[in-house]
């Protein structure tokens, strides 16, 4: 089980580093665009920014030479610890496999449906990346139990790394329904000890000694 944080802010991996539970990263286009126009530059300043663990970038560009040429230069920052994130299309999980086969680990993302899952476990992909709170949003089904009952039944060594989570409820949810490992933003993980009657608690152990 790992909680990672799923954010391309320098900020945000400094902060989610300290907090001592956070055990990697998760990048994608439209995060990575929020920061910078350097996208591997920026990479490698979240590998010194955040010093352990994995950091699965997410090619900027589409075509397939570009997310090649791009997860190559980024694996090759970091190769024990890039994972290369590719949008789960015919054409970026053959792109998946021949990384694979090149000693790149891969993760497939935007996942919705089990035939795709089927596929990031084909291709030999580290992680499936289901979108929670998407899938919910567009009625698409209970994505994570699905993927979970396939890789389950292939005995499949490829994980479940639930993404589009926006609350604390939906991390616990999709680690019930069978997803392996997390990740969420920053504001999320930090959510994650938040209750109420524990705050009541604390403040009542707090006026015994005022
Ligand atoms: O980074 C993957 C995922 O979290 C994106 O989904 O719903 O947060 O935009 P969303």
């Amino acid at each position: 089980m790992a909680i990672l944080l799923d954010s391309a802010s320098l900020a945000d991996a400094t902060a989610a580093a300290k907090l001592g539970f956070v055990r990697g990263i998760t990048t994608n286009p439209a995060l990575m665009a929020r920061e910078t126009k350097e996208p591997l530059a920026h990479l490698a300043r979240l590998l010194e920014a955040f010093t352990d663990g994995p950091i699965c970038y997410q090619p900027t560009r589409s075509t397939y030479e570009e997310m090649d040429d791009q997860a190559r230069t980024a694996a090759a920052l970091a190769p024990d610890r890039v994972i290369a994130k590719l949008p789960a299309t015919a054409e970026a999980i053959t792109l998946a496999a021949e990384l694979r086969r090149d000693g790149i680990r891969c993760a497939l993302t935007a996942v919705y449906s089990p035939a795709q899952a089927l596929l990031a476990h084909e291709t030999g992909c580290v992680w499936v990346i289901p979108y929670v709170d998407r899938a919910a949003r567009h009625s698409a089904g209970a994505v994570v139990v699905e993927q979970a009952a396939l890789l389950e039944q292939l005995d499949s060594q490829t994980r479940i790394l639930a993404a589009s989570l926006k609350t604390a409820p939906q991390v616990v949810e999709a680690i019930l329904d069978g997803s392996h490992d997390v990740t969420a933003p920053l504001e999320v993980l930090r959510s994650l000890p938040a209750h109420p009657l524990t705050e009541s608690a604390v403040r009542e152990f707090a006026a015994h000694w005022e």
